[in-house]
């Protein structure tokens, strides 16, 4: 049985994960628009991960015999800068949700909850990938520097998720 404390803040990490996957959405979105399908593919991508990670934590919780609750979820923004400006702020938002896997870790040590610390670790090795493969991106796109030319950029960037997205289809 989950205590409390855990089970609350993986309910609290359900919600974080359903928003990636609205905020991936909005950023999918706004790439098809502006005439980056391969990036918005890449986001579509993204927003699906994200959802299947929230998926594994609301069986978890159910499973160890907590209440899962599905919660109302902010509306993430529209409009971005560039397809620079999307990849910076994905990069933020997934430090934003390592610092709260790590918090979540944090709770399971001090409620002694050993099966969940374990559990969680999982996740910790998901942020250390996606941060990477982020960071990765933004490599690229700032070797492209002022130029900006994102054709090659776009064209290519759906075949990169080919080898980085095993982990989460597990
Ligand atoms: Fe599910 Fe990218 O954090």
């Amino acid at each position: 049985m989950l205590k409390e404390k855990v089970a609350a803040a993986l309910n609290a990490q359900i919600e974080k994960e359903m928003y990636s996957s609205n905020l991936y959405l909005a950023m999918a979105s706004w790439a098809e628009r502006n005439g980056y399908p391969g990036t918005s593919q890449w986001m579509y991508a993204q927003a699906d991960e994200e959802r299947m990670h929230m998926l594994k934590l609301i069986e978890y919780v159910n499973e160890r015999g907590g209440k899962a609750t599905i919660p109302a979820c902010d509306m993430p923004p529209a409009e971005f800068e560039s397809v620079l400006d999307l990849f910076k702020k994905t990069y933020e938002h997934e430090c934003f949700i390592s610092e709260s896997i790590n918090d979540i870790i944090g709770v399971t040590h001090d409620e002694r909850d050993f099966t969940t610390q374990q559990w969680m670790q999982w996740f910790v090795n998901e942020q250390i990938e996606e941060e990477a493969q982020v960071s990765t991106i933004l490599d690229k796109l700032n070797l492209l520097g002022e130029t900006q030319n994102l054709y090659f950029f776009d064209r290519d960037i759906f075949s990169d998720r080919g080898n980085t997205t095993s982990s989460a289809q597990q």
